[in-house]
């Protein structure tokens, strides 16, 4: 199942052979793909073609859905270790979402506070308490350009945010599970276009730290920030772009 790396480390994720059916529908269909470590890797295409679903195959958040079916394999390097995610036990799930965290399309803040919405995975997956919490908690926020919003009201509840708000603590909640994956669904797509811009200069910053998956409708955003271009139409990736070297 896990494998110690001797050499060929560069990739962060390998598919072969990947469907994702949802009641019997192929809604992802990849025979074979390589995403380097450390790059942003930008997904873009229609309404309906995949991009979500084949994110969730990162983190297999498709098992969450009775009626979704995942076949094929799935390497993610992951420390030093290259782990094929579709053997792993579901004792392992919880640590393989640490690992791969995902910002998803609709902020899904807890119910409870701001920073309750930060405590509680921080003391759930990575047992960080008291001082470290806090100022784990603080640089994500920083880091997510949130915190000058939220500094003075960190109890109140985080539903009291606005959209882009919420999206934006999603972001620090991700980036505080210091993950080694990070799957990003439109993650800019409630945001204006300051914040947006912000947020783009973050990620530029955490390239090379973590692997980047990021879902966008937006040109000037994939020309800004891809690394390589993926480009879904029916369950297909049809056209890779690689943009930076
Ligand atoms: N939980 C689910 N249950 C049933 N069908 C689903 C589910 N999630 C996605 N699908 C179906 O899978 C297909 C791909 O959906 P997906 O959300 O991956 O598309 P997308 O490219 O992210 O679209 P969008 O740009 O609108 O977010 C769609 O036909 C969708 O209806
Ligand atoms: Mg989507």
């Amino acid at each position: 199942m896990t494998e110690t790396l001797q050499q060929d480390s560069s990739y962060a994720a390998r598919l072969e052979n990947l469907k994702v059916d949802f009641s019997g529908t192929t809604v992802v269909d990849v025979p074979e793909l390589n995403m380097e470590q450390g790059l942003i890797h930008v997904v873009s295409g229609p309404s309906g073609s995949g991009k979500t679903s084949l994110l969730r195959s990162f983190n297999r958040l498709n098992e969450c859905f009775p009626h979704c079916r995942t076949s094929g394999r799935i390497h993610l390097t992951l420390g030093n270790q290259r782990i094929d995610i579709q053997s792993l036990p579901d004792t392992r799930l919880a640590a393989l979402r640490q690992k791969v965290a995902m910002v998803f399309q609709s902020p899904n803040v807890l119910p409870g506070s701001i920073a309750h919405n930060l405590k509680l995975p921080l003391k759930v997956t990575r047992n960080l308490k008291g001082a470290e919490a806090e100022s784990t908690i603080r640089k994500s926020l920083q880091q997510a350009k949130l915190w000058d919003d939220v500094r003075e009201r960190i109890n109140h509840p985080a539903s009291s945010l606005s959209g882009g708000q919420q999206q934006r603590l999603c972001l620090a909640r991700a980036l505080a599970l210091d993950p080694e994956i990070l799957l990003l669904d439109e993650p800019t797509a409630s945001l204006d276009p300051d914040v947006t811009g912000q947020i783009e200069n973050l990620l530029l910053e955490l390239r090379g730290r973590y692997t980047m998956i990021l879902v966008s409708h937006s040109r000037r955003q994939t020309a800004r920030l891809a690394d390589t271009h993926y480009r879904c139409e029916n369950a297909k990736i049809v056209e890779i772009q690689r943009l930076r070297s």
